[in-house]
């Protein structure tokens, strides 16, 4: 991508591939006992990769300012990327870091995750193109407590980007430490959607209930999202709650769901559709993404979003 190309997307992630094992016997055992297990697959993981993806299967204009290792994974995620339609120019390439990697056992209804993350702690404010931010018409973070080198530069940036006319979306996903904090507060105050599921949504607040949790955080972040996996999702604007329940697929791995969401979330927002219509969206790009085992195999076009958004409810 040209330096004047524009740019719809500038996703800041953390980049890393899956290796995803299926059926046999998936339960590790030590005392150095082989199993064996049925199906491996090595496919492009981590939020910021499958949301990157997620809007350029979508023709949104993307691009992604990520970190990697000098080594065969960071080679592979830059290649998927760019496979997908990704720009990578925003991709720093680092050969003091290893890039990092997740392991999913997965059981179909359940999965154990490993990760290193290498790479993905160590990416910092300074390493972010100031070019591509400043002509992306949106800014996502994702996984803000894996990327803790990213923690301490994160509200300049998104200040930045909406000094310059951009509008700002973070989806945390889980924080590993459990703290919640590490700073996400300062960081939410530069930012128009917060996309958390639900446990995510009560953790980060401590409140017991989602209408809660929408309260408290309605005083930072103007457009909260919450998921609710196989229940859909929710919106929170200006005190008003918007719902969407989700549509029936044939479910053969969640992974990355709540990204391929977050892409059809973002991809309404910047198309005008109204509230109900990118919540609709966006469950139906999280729902559509569960089709293939990984996070990027099977996330929809718009015509294909369109042709199940446009079919009546049962
Ligand atoms: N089993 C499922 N059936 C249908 N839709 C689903 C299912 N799981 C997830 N989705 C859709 O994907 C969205 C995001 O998934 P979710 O698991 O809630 O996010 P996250 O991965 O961030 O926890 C949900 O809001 C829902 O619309
Ligand atoms: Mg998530």
């Amino acid at each position: 991508m040209s330096g004047a190309e524009p740019l719809d997307v500038l996703v800041l992630g953390e980049l890393n591939p899956d290796l995803v094992l299926t059926g046999g016997d998936l339960t590790p055992r030590f005392g150095q006992v082989e199993s064996l297990v049925a199906g491996s697959t090595l496919t492009l993981g981590s939020s910021g990769a499958i949301f990157a993806a997620g809007c350029a299967r979508l023709g949104l204009r993307t691009a992604i300012a990520g970190l990697v290792g000098e080594d065969t994974f960071g080679r592979f995620v830059r290649e998927q990327l760019r496979d997908f339609g990704v720009a990578t120019s925003g991709i720093v390439t680092d050969s003091t870091v290893a890039t990092g990697l997740t392991v999913i056992l997965n059981r179909g209804e359940d999965r154990a995750i490993l990760t290193h993350l290498g790479a993905m702690a160590q990416m910092t404010a300074a390493q972010v193109d100031t070019d591509l931010l400043a002509r992306a018409r949106h800014v996502h973070v994702t996984s803000y407590f894996l990327q803790r080198g990213l923690q301490p530069g994160l509200p300049g940036l998104l200040e930045q980007a909406r000094r310059n006319g951009s509008t700002v979306s973070m989806d945390t996903n889980w924080d590993p430490d459990e703290r919640w904090t590490d700073g996400l507060r300062e960081a939410l105050r530069h930012v128009d959607v917060f996309l958390p599921n639900e446990a995510e949504a009560l953790a980060i607040t401590g409140a017991t209930s989602v209408a809660a949790a929408a309260e408290e955080l309605g005083r930072t972040v103007p457009e909260l999202v919450v998921k609710l996996g196989a229940r859909g999702a929710e919106t929170w604007l200006r005190g008003e709650r918007h719902q969407a329940a989700a549509i029936a697929v044939d479910v053969r791995d969640t992974t990355g769901a709540g990204d391929s969401f977050d892409a059809g979330y973002v991809h309404g927002l910047l198309a005008g559709l109204s509230v109900d219509e990118r919540l609709r969206q966006a469950c139906v790009c999280g729902a559509l993404s569960t089709r293939a085992i990984g996070g990027v195999g099977a996330q929809p076009t718009v015509d294909e979003v369109a042709s199940i958004v446009r079919k009546p409810a049962p």
